[in-house]
C-alpha cells in the first residue's frame, strides 16, 4: 500500500452521515483490516469469524452483546473514546454512533457465521454463512436479508416461537 493511507476520523464518520452509508473501508490487507462503522437501527444476531479485532468507538456508545463459553448472554458497554478487544458478538450501536474496527483480512476459505438465538426458549434458531472476500459487500445486510425473508429460518426447531420481522 503506497502511499500509506491517511485517514481523519471524523471525514469519514461524516460521509458515511452525509450519505447515509453504513460502512467506509479505509483499507483491506491480508493481515490488517480497518473500516468505520456507523450503528444500525436493529441488529439481534452474534458475529462469528476468526479473526481478532479491536473497536474504538468514535462517537457514541456501543453495547456489545456476546456469548460467554458457558452459553450466557453478557454485554460489555464501550462508551465513546475507548478501546475494546471484541470476542464474537453482536455490535449494537445507533445510527448516529460511530466505531472504528480493526481485523485481519480473511484467510482463504474461512467462513464469516452469523448466528440467530430463540428469543423465547434461547435454542439456535438459524445460522448464515458468508466467504467475506470483500467486506465493502457488506455481509451484515445480505445475512440480515436471507434470515428476515424466510419464516422457515425464523422459526424455533425446539418450542415453534417464530421470531418476527424487526
Ligand atoms: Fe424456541
Amino acid at each position: 500500500m503506497f502511499p500509506p493511507p491517511l485517514v481523519k476520523l471524523q471525514e469519514v464518520t461524516q460521509r458515511l452521515q452525509q450519505a447515509q452509508k453504513r460502512v467506509e473501508v479505509l483499507w483491506q490487507e491480508p493481515e490488517s483490516l480497518a473500516f468505520v462503522a456507523r450503528g444500525r437501527e436493529y441488529r439481534s444476531e452474534f458475529h462469528i469469524n476468526d479473526s481478532d479485532e479491536f473497536t474504538y468507538m468514535i462517537k457514541g456508545t456501543m453495547n456489545l452483546h456476546y456469548r460467554s463459553p458457558e452459553g450466557k448472554e453478557e454485554i460489555i458497554v464501550i462508551p465513546e473514546g475507548s478501546v475494546n478487544f471484541m470476542p464474537a458478538g453482536t455490535p449494537r450501536f445507533p445510527p448516529d454512533a460511530f466505531a472504528l474496527i480493526v481485523e485481519r483480512g480473511r484467510r482463504k476459505d474461512e467462513v464469516d457465521r452469523f448466528q440467530w438465538f430463540c428469543p423465547k426458549c434461547d435454542e439456535l434458531l438459524h445460522e448464515e454463512r458468508f466467504v467475506v472476500a470483500d467486506y465493502r459487500a457488506d455481509p451484515v445486510s445480505q445475512a440480515y436479508k436471507n434470515f428476515f425473508d424466510s419464516e422457515k429460518a425464523r422459526t424455533c426447531k425446539s418450542c415453534g416461537n417464530v421470531m418476527p420481522k424487526p
